[in-house]
């Protein structure tokens, strides 16, 4: 195995972009990606693309071939490949592109991840969603994801006693470190009292415990780490890449609110690393709903379970804090385009590393990413460091 370098970042902003079309989100992170590494689009080998759903969002399916079209990179003939799971698609694809690389199979590659889901109406967006948890068991009873994660709230509620305020503080400090994310969807600050107000959707889930639905796209470049200094003065390694499945229907889990493929996705990515929680400086979690991102602390070791929700609620969890959880704004407030989520967050954590996070800056050296698909069914993680 060769040891890896991101070399080059690239995002679009996050929102509703009407403005523009589903490939051309996608050449635009692109592109933006390969200005960061300057280098220009013949050097790349090959391409890794996560997308959850296309073809309900878009009507288009075939996304890798679409993508090495309309970015010009069919006159080299390389190859390009769809990377499919779910919310975890951006992370499964980092993952493809750094094993490409790792094994020597290939030297320049681009992971990235689209999705463009403020096209079609709301009721559609949700059934789309829907897809990523067991549509035969959940799917077709009318669960829908923030009825699955409302029961996983539910679930945590009774079991260790978390107090409303402490779900709200996941989201009022997701949306303060979103508000000096220049990309990000929601750049506001908001009150405790605003969560706690917002309209309700899947009790005890509210408005604003809720990630948005978000067009977008993200993309970076992966390289041998001998020849990273080409493109680089700043290269972050890849310390791991990690990735974990569990049964894909909530109610098969052995606990409701311990994410198993969690615990062993973020055990993997420690062992390969060689490090333990205490040496992350920061972590970018899958918190698609405010008790996701509990879950996720607990369940990675940052904290023993049933005490992420004081964490928060003391701020060890905000940027000054002993863990910075989603210094971005996470999924809450910079928006989660699903495919893209996982990319977005490798994108935050180098730009944290190579100290360009304006105005969200951490002082770190080692970063972690947690994404999930569907509630938990396929989680990745890595961990990036200078
Ligand atoms: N956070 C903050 N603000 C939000 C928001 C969110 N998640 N979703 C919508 N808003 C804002 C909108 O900007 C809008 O504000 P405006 O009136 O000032 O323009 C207002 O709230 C109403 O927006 P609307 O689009 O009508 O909301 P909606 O009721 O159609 O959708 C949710 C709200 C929560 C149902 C939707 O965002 C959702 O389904 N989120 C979960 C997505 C999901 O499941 N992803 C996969 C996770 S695994």
């Amino acid at each position: 195995m060769r040891e890896v370098a991101v070399v080059g970042i690239g995002l679009t902003e996050f929102g509703e972009r009407w403005d523009t079309s589903f490939r051309n989100l996608f050449v635009e992170a692109g592109a933006s990606a390969l200005e960061n590494a300057g280098m220009s689009g013949d050097q790349i080998d090959e391409m890794f693309v996560g997308n959850m759903s296309g073809g309900r969002f878009v009507l288009q399916e075939h996304i890798g071939a679409l993508i090495a079209d309309h970015a010009g990179l069919t006159k080299n003939h390389i190859p390009v490949t769809r990377v499919e799971a779910a919310c975890a698609s951006g992370g499964l694809a980092f993952r493809q592109a750094y094993m490409t690389v790792a094994s020597g199979m290939q030297d320049i590659v681009i992971a990235g991840g689209v999705e463009k889901m403020t096209d079609v109406g709301g009721s559609e967006t949700t059934d789309a969603l829907a897809g990523a948890a067991d549509r035969e068991w959940e799917g077709l009873v009318g669960a829908t994801f923030p009825g699955l994660y409302a029961m996983i709230a539910n679930d945590y509620i009774h079991k260790y006693g978390l107090t409303r305020e402490q779900l709200a503080a996941v989201s009022v400090k997701n949306h303060r470190n979103g508000a000096h994310n220049p990309m990000a969807q929601f750049r506001k600050e908001i009150s405790i009292e605003a969560v706690m107000r917002s309209t309700l959707v899947a009790d005890p889930l509210r408005l604003l415990d809720c990630s948005p639905v978000t067009d977008g796209a993200a993309a970076v470049i992966l390289c041998p780490m001998e020849m990273a200094r080409e493109f680089t003065d700043t290269p972050v390694k890849v310390l791991a890449s990690s990735q974990a499945t569990d049964t894909i229907s909530l109610h098969d889990r052995r606990d409701f609110s311990t994410l198993d493929a969690t615990v062993a996705a973020g055990r993997r990515a420690f062992q390969q690393a060689s490090l333990t929680t205490k040496d992350i400086d920061l972590v970018e979690v899958h918190d698609c709903f405010t008790i996701a991102e509990l879950c996720a602390i607990e369940d990675l070791g940052f904290c023993v379970k049933g005490e992420a929700g004081k964490l928060t609620e003391d701020g060890q969890t905000a940027i000054g804090g002993s863990i910075p959880v989603n210094t971005s704004g996470g999924l809450k407030s910079c928006g989660h385009p699903v495919g893209a989520t996982g990319i977005k967050q490798v994108c935050e954590i180098v730009a944290q590393l190579r100290g360009e996070a304006v105005g969200r800056q951490v002082d770190a050296e080692i970063g972690m990413t947690h994404n999930v698909g569907g509630t938990g069914a396929t989680v990745v993680c890595n961990i990036l460091g200078v």
